[in-house]
Protein backbone atom coordinates (compact mmCIF):
# COMPACT_ATOMS: atom_id res chain seq x y z
CA UNK A 1 0.00 0.00 0.00
CA UNK A 2 1.87 3.33 -1.04
CA UNK A 3 0.01 6.69 0.56
CA UNK A 4 2.09 8.72 -1.77
CA UNK A 5 0.85 10.97 -4.95
CA UNK A 6 2.20 9.04 -8.42
CA UNK A 7 4.00 11.60 -10.23
CA UNK A 8 1.16 11.78 -12.62
CA UNK A 9 -1.06 12.68 -9.49
CA UNK A 10 0.98 15.06 -8.44
CA UNK A 11 1.47 16.95 -11.69
CA UNK A 12 -2.22 17.24 -11.72
CA UNK A 13 -3.19 18.36 -8.58
CA UNK A 14 -0.34 21.34 -8.82
CA UNK A 15 -1.73 22.09 -12.67
CA UNK A 16 -5.49 22.57 -11.29
CA UNK A 17 -4.36 23.89 -8.33
CA UNK A 18 -2.47 26.62 -9.99
CA UNK A 19 -5.55 27.38 -12.37
CA UNK A 20 -8.14 27.19 -9.90
CA UNK A 21 -6.21 29.96 -7.99
CA UNK A 22 -4.95 32.20 -10.76
CA UNK A 23 -8.55 32.29 -12.55
CA UNK A 24 -11.38 30.32 -10.64
CA UNK A 25 -11.13 31.88 -7.81
CA UNK A 26 -11.05 35.71 -8.61
CA UNK A 27 -14.69 35.93 -10.10
CA UNK A 28 -15.65 32.74 -7.37
CA UNK A 29 -17.75 35.49 -5.18
CA UNK A 30 -19.11 37.30 -8.32
CA UNK A 31 -20.47 34.34 -10.09
CA UNK A 32 -21.69 33.30 -6.67
CA UNK A 33 -23.95 37.09 -5.99
CA UNK A 34 -24.97 37.16 -9.53
CA UNK A 35 -25.58 33.57 -9.92
CA UNK A 36 -24.20 33.61 -13.15
CA UNK A 37 -22.73 30.42 -14.80
CA UNK A 38 -19.52 30.94 -17.12
CA UNK A 39 -19.03 28.61 -19.61
CA UNK A 40 -15.74 29.83 -20.91
CA UNK A 41 -14.37 29.45 -17.50
CA UNK A 42 -15.88 27.03 -15.57
CA UNK A 43 -16.04 24.24 -18.61
CA UNK A 44 -14.37 25.11 -21.85
CA UNK A 45 -11.32 25.81 -20.00
CA UNK A 46 -11.58 22.43 -17.99
CA UNK A 47 -11.46 21.09 -21.65
CA UNK A 48 -8.49 22.61 -22.75
CA UNK A 49 -6.60 21.29 -19.45
CA UNK A 50 -7.67 17.79 -20.25
CA UNK A 51 -10.37 17.27 -17.29
CA UNK A 52 -13.31 16.95 -19.17
CA UNK A 53 -12.47 13.19 -20.03
CA UNK A 54 -9.68 12.38 -17.56
CA UNK A 55 -10.58 9.60 -16.77
CA UNK A 56 -11.66 8.32 -20.02
CA UNK A 57 -9.01 6.46 -22.38
CA UNK A 58 -7.13 8.41 -25.32
CA UNK A 59 -9.19 6.32 -27.93
CA UNK A 60 -11.96 8.56 -26.84
CA UNK A 61 -10.70 11.59 -26.68
CA UNK A 62 -9.72 11.32 -22.56
CA UNK A 63 -6.54 12.19 -20.60
CA UNK A 64 -6.29 7.70 -19.28
CA UNK A 65 -5.59 9.37 -15.73
CA UNK A 66 -7.15 7.12 -12.83
CA UNK A 67 -10.27 8.08 -10.49
CA UNK A 68 -7.66 9.67 -7.71
CA UNK A 69 -6.58 11.91 -10.53
CA UNK A 70 -9.88 13.02 -10.68
CA UNK A 71 -10.60 13.46 -7.47
CA UNK A 72 -7.86 15.70 -6.89
CA UNK A 73 -9.06 17.73 -9.86
CA UNK A 74 -12.28 18.22 -8.47
CA UNK A 75 -11.34 18.83 -5.28
CA UNK A 76 -8.57 21.47 -6.27
CA UNK A 77 -11.81 23.25 -8.34
CA UNK A 78 -13.81 23.00 -5.53
CA UNK A 79 -11.19 24.41 -2.75
CA UNK A 80 -12.22 27.89 -4.57
CA UNK A 81 -15.08 27.63 -6.22
CA UNK A 82 -17.52 24.57 -5.48
CA UNK A 83 -20.13 25.54 -8.48
CA UNK A 84 -17.25 25.09 -10.75
CA UNK A 85 -16.30 21.56 -9.01
CA UNK A 86 -19.98 20.35 -10.05
CA UNK A 87 -20.03 21.42 -13.42
CA UNK A 88 -17.19 19.15 -13.79
CA UNK A 89 -18.66 16.43 -12.03
CA UNK A 90 -21.76 16.51 -13.09
CA UNK A 91 -20.63 16.53 -16.62
CA UNK A 92 -17.90 13.24 -16.21
CA UNK A 93 -19.54 11.08 -13.68
CA UNK A 94 -23.06 11.54 -14.80
CA UNK A 95 -23.41 11.95 -18.16
CA UNK A 96 -19.87 10.97 -19.94
CA UNK A 97 -19.50 8.21 -17.81
CA UNK A 98 -22.55 5.84 -18.40
CA UNK A 99 -22.24 6.60 -21.94
CA UNK A 100 -18.42 5.37 -21.61
CA UNK A 101 -20.07 2.31 -19.15
CA UNK A 102 -22.93 1.50 -21.17
CA UNK A 103 -22.97 3.11 -24.91
CA UNK A 104 -22.85 1.65 -27.74
CA UNK A 105 -19.43 2.38 -29.93
CA UNK A 106 -21.70 4.55 -32.47
CA UNK A 107 -22.88 6.41 -28.89
CA UNK A 108 -19.18 6.37 -27.41
CA UNK A 109 -18.14 8.28 -30.92
CA UNK A 110 -21.35 10.39 -31.68
CA UNK A 111 -21.35 11.81 -27.59
CA UNK A 112 -18.24 10.51 -26.01
CA UNK A 113 -15.55 11.99 -27.71
CA UNK A 114 -16.74 15.87 -27.72
CA UNK A 115 -18.04 15.48 -24.42
CA UNK A 116 -14.31 13.75 -23.30
CA UNK A 117 -12.58 16.68 -25.04
CA UNK A 118 -15.04 19.54 -23.59
CA UNK A 119 -16.75 20.47 -27.30
CA UNK A 120 -19.85 19.03 -25.25
CA UNK A 121 -21.53 19.57 -22.14
CA UNK A 122 -23.17 17.01 -19.94
CA UNK A 123 -25.70 16.55 -17.52
CA UNK A 124 -28.12 13.78 -15.81
CA UNK A 125 -31.81 13.73 -15.45
CA UNK A 126 -32.91 11.58 -12.74
CA UNK A 127 -34.79 13.48 -10.32
CA UNK A 128 -38.51 14.42 -10.47
CA UNK A 129 -40.97 16.35 -8.40
CA UNK A 130 -42.66 12.71 -6.71
CA UNK A 131 -39.02 11.11 -7.15
CA UNK A 132 -36.20 12.02 -5.46
CA UNK A 133 -34.64 10.02 -2.89
CA UNK A 134 -36.91 6.83 -4.19
CA UNK A 135 -35.39 7.01 -7.69
CA UNK A 136 -37.42 3.68 -8.45
CA UNK A 137 -40.86 6.04 -8.62
CA UNK A 138 -39.50 7.62 -12.05
CA UNK A 139 -42.94 8.72 -13.87
CA UNK A 140 -41.33 10.37 -16.95
CA UNK A 141 -42.40 7.90 -19.88
CA UNK A 142 -40.59 6.20 -23.41
CA UNK A 143 -43.17 4.91 -25.81
CA UNK A 144 -41.50 3.35 -28.45
CA UNK A 145 -43.41 4.21 -32.08
CA UNK A 146 -41.44 2.88 -34.79
CA UNK A 147 -37.70 3.53 -34.72
CA UNK A 148 -38.41 6.89 -32.19
CA UNK A 149 -38.95 7.29 -28.43
CA UNK A 150 -41.44 9.26 -27.54
CA UNK A 151 -40.88 10.92 -24.30
CA UNK A 152 -43.24 12.79 -21.73
CA UNK A 153 -42.78 14.18 -18.32
CA UNK A 154 -40.39 16.44 -16.30
CA UNK A 155 -37.01 16.27 -14.51
CA UNK A 156 -36.53 18.53 -11.62
CA UNK A 157 -33.12 19.96 -10.02
CA UNK A 158 -30.77 18.90 -12.93
CA UNK A 159 -27.04 20.21 -12.41
CA UNK A 160 -25.51 22.00 -15.41
CA UNK A 161 -29.45 22.05 -17.03
CA UNK A 162 -30.13 24.76 -20.11
CA UNK A 163 -26.38 24.64 -20.70
CA UNK A 164 -25.39 21.29 -21.53
CA UNK A 165 -25.77 19.56 -25.47
CA UNK A 166 -26.22 16.38 -23.90
CA UNK A 167 -28.74 14.83 -21.53
CA UNK A 168 -28.68 11.28 -19.84
CA UNK A 169 -32.28 10.57 -18.69
CA UNK A 170 -34.25 8.08 -17.55
CA UNK A 171 -37.63 6.95 -18.06
CA UNK A 172 -40.22 4.64 -17.83
CA UNK A 173 -40.39 2.28 -20.83
CA UNK A 174 -42.97 -0.18 -18.86
CA UNK A 175 -46.02 0.95 -17.45
CA UNK A 176 -47.28 -2.40 -15.82
CA UNK A 177 -43.39 -3.03 -13.85
CA UNK A 178 -43.28 -1.75 -10.71
CA UNK A 179 -40.88 0.39 -8.62
CA UNK A 180 -37.41 0.06 -10.09
CA UNK A 181 -38.38 -2.25 -12.78
CA UNK A 182 -38.85 -0.91 -16.25
CA UNK A 183 -36.92 1.99 -16.22
CA UNK A 184 -34.33 2.71 -19.28
CA UNK A 185 -31.99 5.41 -19.68
CA UNK A 186 -31.74 7.49 -23.18
CA UNK A 187 -29.51 10.06 -24.43
CA UNK A 188 -31.25 13.04 -25.24
CA UNK A 189 -29.78 16.25 -27.14
CA UNK A 190 -30.65 19.90 -26.21
CA UNK A 191 -32.36 21.52 -29.54
CA UNK A 192 -34.62 18.31 -29.99
CA UNK A 193 -38.17 19.00 -30.52
CA UNK A 194 -40.21 18.90 -27.39
CA UNK A 195 -37.38 18.78 -25.05
CA UNK A 196 -37.36 22.39 -23.29
CA UNK A 197 -36.37 24.15 -19.65
CA UNK A 198 -38.47 25.32 -17.18
CA UNK A 199 -37.57 26.65 -13.78
CA UNK A 200 -34.10 27.68 -12.79
CA UNK A 201 -33.19 27.05 -9.12
CA UNK A 202 -32.59 29.72 -6.79
CA UNK A 203 -30.00 28.40 -4.24
CA UNK A 204 -28.66 29.05 -1.13
CA UNK A 205 -25.32 27.60 -2.03
CA UNK A 206 -23.47 26.89 -5.50
CA UNK A 207 -25.11 29.66 -6.60
CA UNK A 208 -23.14 29.82 -10.00
CA UNK A 209 -24.14 26.25 -10.97
CA UNK A 210 -27.14 26.33 -13.02
CA UNK A 211 -30.05 23.67 -11.74
CA UNK A 212 -32.79 23.39 -14.08
CA UNK A 213 -36.12 21.82 -15.15
CA UNK A 214 -35.99 19.57 -18.12
CA UNK A 215 -39.68 18.90 -19.80
CA UNK A 216 -40.48 16.73 -22.40
CA UNK A 217 -43.57 16.91 -24.33
CA UNK A 218 -44.38 14.27 -26.77
CA UNK A 219 -40.02 14.76 -27.69
CA UNK A 220 -38.99 12.26 -29.88
CA UNK A 221 -35.61 10.49 -30.04
CA UNK A 222 -34.46 8.03 -32.35
CA UNK A 223 -34.23 4.44 -31.09
CA UNK A 224 -30.34 4.18 -31.19
CA UNK A 225 -30.30 7.02 -28.17
CA UNK A 226 -31.69 4.08 -26.08
CA UNK A 227 -28.24 3.83 -23.44
CA UNK A 228 -27.74 0.01 -22.62
CA UNK A 229 -30.49 -2.31 -22.41
CA UNK A 230 -33.99 -1.43 -22.22
CA UNK A 231 -35.42 -1.99 -18.84
CA UNK A 232 -32.27 -1.46 -17.20
CA UNK A 233 -32.26 1.96 -16.59
CA UNK A 234 -32.20 2.08 -12.50
CA UNK A 235 -29.15 -0.35 -12.51
CA UNK A 236 -27.43 1.91 -14.93
CA UNK A 237 -28.19 4.92 -12.83
CA UNK A 238 -27.06 3.76 -9.33
CA UNK A 239 -23.78 2.26 -11.15
CA UNK A 240 -23.51 6.02 -12.75
CA UNK A 241 -24.30 7.44 -9.04
CA UNK A 242 -21.64 4.98 -7.59
CA UNK A 243 -18.61 6.72 -9.81
CA UNK A 244 -20.86 9.99 -9.22
CA UNK A 245 -20.48 10.10 -5.41
CA UNK A 246 -16.78 9.64 -5.30
CA UNK A 247 -17.24 13.23 -7.37
CA UNK A 248 -19.14 14.98 -5.05
CA UNK A 249 -16.99 13.74 -1.76
CA UNK A 250 -14.18 15.12 -3.80
CA UNK A 251 -16.14 18.43 -4.29
CA UNK A 252 -16.75 18.10 -0.68
CA UNK A 253 -12.90 17.72 0.62
CA UNK A 254 -12.52 20.75 -1.80
CA UNK A 255 -14.68 22.93 -0.13
CA UNK A 256 -13.65 22.13 3.49
CA UNK A 257 -9.92 22.47 2.47
CA UNK A 258 -10.74 26.08 1.24
CA UNK A 259 -12.54 27.07 4.57
CA UNK A 260 -9.46 25.41 7.01
CA UNK A 261 -6.86 27.29 4.71
CA UNK A 262 -8.74 30.63 5.00
CA UNK A 263 -9.13 29.54 8.59
CA UNK A 264 -5.24 28.53 9.32
CA UNK A 265 -4.54 31.92 7.70
CA UNK A 266 -6.88 34.33 9.24
CA UNK A 267 -5.95 32.65 13.10
CA UNK A 268 -2.20 33.64 12.11
CA UNK A 269 -3.17 37.19 11.48
CA UNK A 270 -5.89 38.03 13.55
CA UNK A 271 -4.77 39.54 17.44
CA UNK A 272 -7.11 39.50 20.06
CA UNK A 273 -5.70 39.87 23.73
CA UNK A 274 -2.47 40.89 21.87
CA UNK A 275 -1.77 37.19 21.21
CA UNK A 276 -2.60 35.78 17.43
CA UNK A 277 -6.22 34.07 18.34
CA UNK A 278 -3.80 30.72 16.68
CA UNK A 279 -1.93 30.70 19.92
CA UNK A 280 -5.34 30.47 21.48
CA UNK A 281 -5.40 25.96 22.19
CA UNK A 282 -9.29 26.59 21.95
CA UNK A 283 -8.66 27.79 18.62
CA UNK A 284 -5.66 25.08 17.78
CA UNK A 285 -7.75 22.29 18.84
CA UNK A 286 -10.37 23.42 16.55
CA UNK A 287 -7.97 23.93 13.64
CA UNK A 288 -6.60 20.50 14.26
CA UNK A 289 -9.94 18.52 14.39
CA UNK A 290 -10.88 20.28 11.07
CA UNK A 291 -7.30 18.95 10.17
CA UNK A 292 -7.95 15.85 11.05
CA UNK A 293 -11.69 14.74 9.87
CA UNK A 294 -10.38 16.42 6.16
CA UNK A 295 -7.47 13.60 5.94
CA UNK A 296 -9.92 10.98 7.26
CA UNK A 297 -12.58 11.95 4.39
CA UNK A 298 -9.77 12.49 2.01
CA UNK A 299 -8.47 9.12 2.58
CA UNK A 300 -11.87 6.94 2.22
CA UNK A 301 -12.27 9.00 -0.89
CA UNK A 302 -9.01 7.97 -2.44
CA UNK A 303 -10.07 4.36 -1.44
CA UNK A 304 -13.24 4.42 -3.22
CA UNK A 305 -11.37 6.12 -6.66
CA UNK A 306 -8.69 3.54 -6.25
CA UNK A 307 -11.63 0.49 -6.02
CA UNK A 308 -12.98 2.86 -9.16
CA UNK A 309 -9.43 2.50 -11.08
CA UNK A 310 -8.89 -1.42 -10.30
CA UNK A 311 -11.48 -2.88 -11.34
CA UNK A 312 -13.31 -3.50 -7.62
CA UNK A 313 -16.65 -3.03 -6.10
CA UNK A 314 -16.74 0.46 -5.20
CA UNK A 315 -20.77 0.91 -4.39
CA UNK A 316 -20.19 0.96 -0.77
CA UNK A 317 -16.46 2.62 -0.51
CA UNK A 318 -18.08 5.87 -2.79
CA UNK A 319 -21.18 5.70 -0.45
CA UNK A 320 -19.09 5.86 2.74
CA UNK A 321 -16.72 8.53 1.24
CA UNK A 322 -19.52 10.85 0.05
CA UNK A 323 -21.26 10.71 3.81
CA UNK A 324 -17.97 11.14 5.47
CA UNK A 325 -16.72 13.95 3.28
CA UNK A 326 -20.09 15.76 2.97
CA UNK A 327 -20.35 15.67 6.67
CA UNK A 328 -16.87 16.79 7.32
CA UNK A 329 -17.36 19.55 4.69
CA UNK A 330 -20.45 21.01 6.66
CA UNK A 331 -18.68 20.64 10.08
CA UNK A 332 -15.49 22.32 9.16
CA UNK A 333 -16.76 25.15 7.01
CA UNK A 334 -19.29 26.21 10.00
CA UNK A 335 -15.96 26.03 12.33
CA UNK A 336 -14.33 28.23 9.64
CA UNK A 337 -16.81 30.48 10.23
CA UNK A 338 -16.80 30.16 14.04
CA UNK A 339 -12.72 31.13 13.69
CA UNK A 340 -13.49 34.30 11.64
CA UNK A 341 -15.80 35.92 14.21
CA UNK A 342 -17.89 38.25 12.74
CA UNK A 343 -15.80 38.82 9.62
CA UNK A 344 -16.22 35.00 9.13
CA UNK A 345 -20.17 35.89 8.86
CA UNK A 346 -19.86 38.59 6.28
CA UNK A 347 -19.42 37.99 2.72
CA UNK A 348 -15.86 40.02 2.77
CA UNK A 349 -14.34 36.55 3.12
CA UNK A 350 -15.23 33.40 1.64
CA UNK A 351 -15.97 31.06 3.94
CA UNK A 352 -19.57 32.05 4.61
CA UNK A 353 -20.13 31.07 0.80
CA UNK A 354 -18.04 27.43 1.58
CA UNK A 355 -20.42 26.98 4.75
CA UNK A 356 -23.24 27.72 2.04
CA UNK A 357 -21.90 25.49 -0.78
CA UNK A 358 -20.91 22.63 1.68
CA UNK A 359 -24.81 22.08 2.62
CA UNK A 360 -25.63 20.71 -0.59
CA UNK A 361 -23.18 17.85 -0.73
CA UNK A 362 -25.00 16.34 2.03
CA UNK A 363 -28.21 16.43 -0.24
CA UNK A 364 -27.62 15.56 -3.86
CA UNK A 365 -26.41 12.82 -5.40
CA UNK A 366 -28.21 10.78 -2.52
CA UNK A 367 -28.69 11.83 1.22
CA UNK A 368 -26.62 11.57 3.57
CA UNK A 369 -29.92 9.26 5.17
CA UNK A 370 -29.31 7.62 1.82
CA UNK A 371 -25.73 6.92 1.71
CA UNK A 372 -26.28 5.34 5.28
CA UNK A 373 -29.30 3.19 3.70
CA UNK A 374 -26.55 1.99 0.88
CA UNK A 375 -24.10 1.22 3.66
CA UNK A 376 -26.13 -0.39 6.18
CA UNK A 377 -28.18 -2.59 3.33
CA UNK A 378 -24.84 -3.58 2.26
CA UNK A 379 -23.67 -4.69 5.90
CA UNK A 380 -26.95 -6.13 6.34
CA UNK A 381 -27.20 -7.98 3.08
N1 LIG B 1 -25.22 -1.09 -8.62
C1 LIG B 1 -25.94 -2.02 -9.30
N2 LIG B 1 -27.19 -2.39 -8.96
C2 LIG B 1 -27.75 -1.80 -7.90
C3 LIG B 1 -27.07 -0.83 -7.14
C4 LIG B 1 -25.76 -0.48 -7.53
N3 LIG B 1 -25.05 0.44 -6.86
N4 LIG B 1 -27.87 -0.42 -6.14
C5 LIG B 1 -29.01 -1.12 -6.25
N5 LIG B 1 -28.93 -1.96 -7.32
C6 LIG B 1 -29.93 -2.91 -7.77
C7 LIG B 1 -30.32 -3.89 -6.67
O1 LIG B 1 -29.44 -4.98 -6.64
C8 LIG B 1 -31.72 -4.30 -7.08
O2 LIG B 1 -31.61 -5.26 -8.12
P1 LIG B 1 -32.71 -6.46 -8.35
O3 LIG B 1 -33.91 -5.80 -8.95
O4 LIG B 1 -32.02 -7.36 -9.31
O5 LIG B 1 -32.98 -7.05 -7.01
C9 LIG B 1 -32.28 -3.02 -7.70
O6 LIG B 1 -31.15 -2.23 -8.09
C10 LIG B 1 -33.13 -2.22 -6.74
O7 LIG B 1 -32.36 -1.97 -5.56
P2 LIG B 1 -33.03 -1.46 -4.23
O8 LIG B 1 -34.16 -2.39 -3.86
O9 LIG B 1 -31.96 -1.23 -3.25
O10 LIG B 1 -33.68 -0.09 -4.73
P3 LIG B 1 -34.52 1.01 -3.97
O11 LIG B 1 -35.69 1.36 -4.80
O12 LIG B 1 -34.74 0.60 -2.55
O13 LIG B 1 -33.54 2.29 -4.02
C11 LIG B 1 -31.69 3.67 -3.32
C12 LIG B 1 -32.27 2.26 -3.55
C13 LIG B 1 -30.25 3.46 -2.93
C14 LIG B 1 -32.45 4.41 -2.23
C15 LIG B 1 -31.77 4.47 -4.66
O14 LIG B 1 -33.11 4.75 -5.01
C16 LIG B 1 -30.99 5.77 -4.58
O15 LIG B 1 -29.78 5.78 -4.79
N6 LIG B 1 -31.67 6.91 -4.29
C17 LIG B 1 -31.01 8.20 -4.27
C18 LIG B 1 -31.17 8.87 -5.61
C19 LIG B 1 -30.01 9.75 -5.93
O16 LIG B 1 -28.91 9.57 -5.44
N7 LIG B 1 -30.23 10.70 -6.82
C20 LIG B 1 -29.18 11.53 -7.27
C21 LIG B 1 -29.58 12.25 -8.53
S1 LIG B 1 -28.19 12.91 -9.39
C22 LIG B 1 -27.69 14.27 -8.54
O17 LIG B 1 -28.09 14.54 -7.44
C23 LIG B 1 -26.71 15.12 -9.33
C24 LIG B 1 -25.72 15.92 -8.65
O18 LIG B 1 -25.47 15.77 -7.50
C25 LIG B 1 -24.92 16.85 -9.39
P1 LIG C 1 -36.66 13.66 -0.62
O1 LIG C 1 -36.34 12.37 -1.26
O2 LIG C 1 -38.07 14.11 -0.62
O3 LIG C 1 -36.10 13.62 0.86
C1 LIG C 1 -36.54 14.52 1.88
C2 LIG C 1 -35.92 14.07 3.22
O4 LIG C 1 -36.39 12.74 3.54
C3 LIG C 1 -34.39 13.98 3.15
O5 LIG C 1 -33.85 14.38 4.38
C4 LIG C 1 -34.14 12.49 2.94
O6 LIG C 1 -32.89 12.06 3.42
C5 LIG C 1 -35.29 11.88 3.75
N1 LIG C 1 -35.60 10.53 3.28
C6 LIG C 1 -36.17 10.16 2.11
N2 LIG C 1 -36.26 8.82 2.02
C7 LIG C 1 -35.72 8.33 3.17
C8 LIG C 1 -35.50 7.00 3.68
N3 LIG C 1 -35.85 5.92 3.00
N4 LIG C 1 -34.92 6.88 4.89
C9 LIG C 1 -34.54 7.99 5.61
N5 LIG C 1 -34.70 9.25 5.17
C10 LIG C 1 -35.29 9.41 3.97
N6 LIG C 1 -30.91 15.24 -9.58
C11 LIG C 1 -30.60 14.76 -10.80
O7 LIG C 1 -31.19 13.80 -11.26
N7 LIG C 1 -29.62 15.34 -11.55
C12 LIG C 1 -28.93 16.42 -11.12
O8 LIG C 1 -28.03 16.90 -11.82
C13 LIG C 1 -29.24 16.96 -9.82
N8 LIG C 1 -28.59 18.06 -9.36
C14 LIG C 1 -29.04 18.67 -8.22
C15 LIG C 1 -28.55 19.93 -7.86
C16 LIG C 1 -29.08 20.59 -6.77
C17 LIG C 1 -28.57 21.93 -6.40
C18 LIG C 1 -30.12 19.98 -5.99
C19 LIG C 1 -30.74 20.69 -4.81
C20 LIG C 1 -30.57 18.73 -6.32
C21 LIG C 1 -30.06 18.07 -7.44
N9 LIG C 1 -30.59 16.84 -7.86
C22 LIG C 1 -30.27 16.33 -9.07
C23 LIG C 1 -31.62 16.20 -7.06
C24 LIG C 1 -31.09 15.53 -5.78
O9 LIG C 1 -30.40 14.36 -6.09
C25 LIG C 1 -32.28 15.28 -4.87
O10 LIG C 1 -32.70 16.54 -4.38
C26 LIG C 1 -31.95 14.34 -3.74
O11 LIG C 1 -31.68 13.04 -4.21
C27 LIG C 1 -33.05 14.27 -2.68
O12 LIG C 1 -34.32 14.12 -3.24
P2 LIG C 1 -35.52 15.11 -2.79
O13 LIG C 1 -35.01 16.49 -2.92
O14 LIG C 1 -36.73 14.75 -3.56
O15 LIG C 1 -35.73 14.80 -1.26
Amino acid sequence: MNFELTEEQSLIKSMVREFAEAEVAPTAKERDEEEKFDRQLMFDKLGELGLTGIVFPEEYGGAGADYISYSIAVEELSRVDASTGVTLSAHLSLAANPIYLFGSEEQKQTFLVPMASGEKMGAFGLTEPSAGSDAGGTKTTAVKKGDKWILNGTKIFITNGGEAEVYVVLARTDKEAEKHHGISAFIVEKGTPGFSFGKKEQKLGIRSSPTMELIFENCEIPAENLLGEEGHGFKIAMKTLDGGRIGIASQAIGIAQGALDAALEYAKERKQFDTPIARFQGVQFQLADMATQIEAARLLVYNAAYKASNGLSYSQASAMAKLMASETAMKVTTQAVQILGGYGYTRDFPVERMMRDAKITEIYEGTSEIQRLVIGTNLTR
